[in-house]
């Protein structure tokens, strides 16, 4: 299977709809933290129009350059934005959330955006190895069964061979690193 990761397009809104139409209601919750259909043309047209970035399929057939992947990062202030994302559930665990997330960090850097906020399900093992992995993070908060992590992606990247495994795929238990500091913001949920 291959596919290409590429910038987000204001064409790309009507095929983000179907995109979150596609994931399966399970995803999606992960997804939006909470039970929803999906996004609207409105929705889908604001997404668009932010920094992000899509992976699509490159096949010989009907589905070539379908969007099969979505990672967005609308921006929270000068220095940090939010980070999420979704990739269709029978693309997942070859490594596109870890492209997109990678294509994200760089659009970082090259924004001056230092740290990725991003909130999850305390039990998401996916997102949890994969955000984890991308720099030196600390939780905000950890409260009602949702994690949400700053990531510092301002530095070089973290090599996964020199970095603990963030979580245990048994026991789901997040590896402490870093700084204990709990801070109490409010933060934005990309939904
Ligand atoms: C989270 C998500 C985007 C990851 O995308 P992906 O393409 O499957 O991720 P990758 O294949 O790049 O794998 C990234 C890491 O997740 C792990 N992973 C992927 N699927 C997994 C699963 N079902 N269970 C446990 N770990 C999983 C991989 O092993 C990898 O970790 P490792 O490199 O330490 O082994 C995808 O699972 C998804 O769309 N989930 C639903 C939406 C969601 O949960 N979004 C997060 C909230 S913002």
């Amino acid at each position: 299977m291959m596919y290409a990761i590429r910038p987000i397009d204001q064409a790309d809104a009507a095929a983000l709809v179907d995109f979150y139409a596609r994931l399966s209601p399970e995803a999606r919750q992960r997804r939006f933290l909470g039970g929803c259909r999906g996004i609207d043309l409105t929705r889908a047209r604001a997404l668009a129009g932010e920094d992000g970035f899509v992976a699509t399929l490159c096949d010989a057939g009907p589905n070539d350059g379908m969007l099969i992947g979505h990672g967005c990062m609308p921006r929270l202030d000068a220095r940090s934005a939010e980070a999420a994302f979704a990739v269709l559930d029978r693309y997942q665990g070859v490594g596109i959330g870890r492209a997109l997330l990678a294509a994200v960090v760089r659009r970082s850097r090259e924004l001056g955006i230092t740290h990725l906020i991003a909130s999850m399900f305390a039990g998401n093992t996916a997102i949890h190895r994969l955000l984890l992995a991308a720099g030196p993070y600390r939780y905000i908060s950890r409260e009602g069964g949702i994690d949400t992590l700053e990531i510092d992606v301002s530095g070089p990247s973290v090599t996964r061979a020199a970095m603990p495994k963030g979580i245990r795929r048994d026991g789901q238990t997040p590896v402490e690193r870093g700084w204990t500091a709990d801070l109490r913001r409010p933060v934005a949920t990309v939904r």
